[in-house]
């Protein structure tokens, strides 16, 4: 299956700052786990893991065309207007949930969900995916902004530098490790670094590491 630094994450939430490393992090893993059934929610532009399209009805047609095996690497670009996310997330989800055994990312979830709200679509991804063989990673740069139901549902955590002093103490309590540690992966003197921390939600085991 499908695995971040854990072969058991299948919720994976995936938190910091811009610049920090998120997206990096994120392109490596689904390297290193090659899974079989890719979609992947591409607001910035920047995947090319798979056929890529910017038209919601070619997905639906992409997908709609599938036979239950195949594999297949989609990655759906939802173009630069934010207005037009909220209909195009809730057919993106719905789209996702008919698809067995799915890795699915989104890019910067807070585009599309508050922190007391999420759109009913993806609030069932988050919620029945796991019964499905559905492995989920969401990003964001502020945990604050993401939907409480995916963070409270995560399987795994990966966190890297935070600015903002309440996500630092936000993450503190997700992570289980304390604030100086989360406050601590930051550049030396000028030379960036990508620290992070990840914390296996079911065994509360954490581990640290950094990209290079
Ligand atoms: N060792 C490294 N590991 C990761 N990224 C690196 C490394 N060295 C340089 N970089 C660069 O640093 C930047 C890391 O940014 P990345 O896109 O992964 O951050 P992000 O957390 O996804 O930010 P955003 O929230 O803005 O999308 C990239 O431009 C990447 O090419
Ligand atoms: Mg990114």
């Amino acid at each position: 299956m499908m695995a971040g630094s854990h072969n058991t994450a299948r919720i994976i939430g995936v938190i910091g700052a811009s610049g920090s490393g998120k997206s990096s992090w994120l392109k490596r893993t689904l390297g290193k786990g090659n899974p079989p059934k890719l979609l992947i929610w591409d607001p910035m532009d920047e995947y090319e893991q798979g056929r890529v399209i910017t038209d919601m009805r070619e997905l639906v047609d992409a997908v709609g065309a599938l036979e239950a095996d195949d594999p297949f690497k989609l990655v759906y670009r939802p173009g630069a207007n934010l207005k037009t996310y909220p209909d195009k997330f809730e057919a993106f989800c719905s789209l996702a949930f008919l698809v067995p055994n799915l890795c699915v990312l989104i890019e910067e979830l807070a585009d599309v969900t508050t922190p007391g709200w999420a759109p009913p679509a993806w609030s069932r991804l988050s919620r029945q995916g796991r019964h499905k063989g559905m492995t989920i990673f969401a990003a964001s740069q502020r945990p604050t902004l993401m939907d409480k139901t995916f963070l409270g549902n995560t399987t795994m955590i990966h966190c890297s530098r935070l600015n903002d002093e309440n996500d630092v103490k936000t993450m503190r309590r997700y992570l289980g490790v304390s604030e100086d540690q989360v406050r601590g992966m930051v550049a030396d003197k000028d030379i960036p670094r990508f620290d992070y921390i990840e914390r296996d939600m079911q065994t509360g085991k954490t581990v640290t590491g950094r990209l290079t």
